[in-house]
């Protein structure tokens, strides 16, 4: 709002501890304007995610990263639909391939780039442009402190990318766009050496 000038509105929510953070959305969009635009940039990993979390902390983890995207795309996409609007969705190369860590936070992000898909053959002909992002490592919170095999992309840069796709029609594609030769080679990788890879 200083920077630029805009009309900013804020709300703040626990996806881990809100029911259905898409009714609380539409809620507080209710004497705004209609979205015409749904950015979901929201994510969470534990470095302790190895498959013993447990139920509690296994379910926040699938609230924050794949129930929270989905009902808060649901609440919106009436408006978007209305609008011939754009919904962007964040996935990430963690999902490409089933790994010893980040085992429930892969899991939902391979489950969100199911919906994604779903949701552009769904509306495909209509109007709504969906477009799905799988992002390589970021230097953000998420990889705060952690020694990383490759580089982490500035989020400014990647976020400059997304908004310049905006206008542009449905895709799912890796950001930065090296990260999909990676993950074609994580992909083919034969099991005998996948399973040594300590990454
Ligand atoms: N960093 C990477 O290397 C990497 C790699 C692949 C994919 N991604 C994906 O990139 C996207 C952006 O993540 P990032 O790297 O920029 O990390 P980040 O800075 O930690 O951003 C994650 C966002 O999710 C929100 N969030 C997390 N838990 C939440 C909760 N319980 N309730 C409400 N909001 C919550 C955070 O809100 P607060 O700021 O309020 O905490 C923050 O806005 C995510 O979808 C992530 O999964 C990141």
């Amino acid at each position: 709002g200083l920077r630029h000038a805009a009309k900013v509105h804020t709300l703040a929510l626990d996806l881990a501890a809100t029911a259905d953070p898409g009714a609380r959305v539409l809620a507080a969009l209710a004497e705004l304007p209609a979205p015409s635009a749904l950015l979901l940039p929201v994510g969470q990993s534990r470095v302790d995610d190895d498959g013993s979390l447990g139920a509690a902390a296994t379910g926040q983890l699938l609230a924050i990263n794949l129930h929270a995207p989905i009902t808060i795309v649901q609440a919106l996409l009436p408006a978007l639909l209305e609008a011939r609007g754009v919904v962007v969705g964040f996935g990430s190369v963690a999902a490409v391939r089933g790994r010893s860590r980040n085992m429930v936070y892969a899991a939902a992000k391979r489950g969100l780039q199911g919906f994604f898909e779903s949701l552009r053959h769904r509306h495909s002909g209509q109007g709504l442009r969906v477009q799905f992002h799988r992002l390589g490592f970021l230097r953000s919170n998420l990889t705060h402190g952690m020694r990383l095999p490759l580089p982490a992309a500035e989020p400014a840069q990647v976020a400059s990318q997304v908004v310049a796709n905006l206008e542009k029609a449905s895709f799912d594609r890796h950001a930065p766009r090296w990260w999909a030769l990676v993950a074609f080679i994580i992909a083919h990788l034969p099991w005998f050496v996948f399973r040594r890879m300590d990454a």
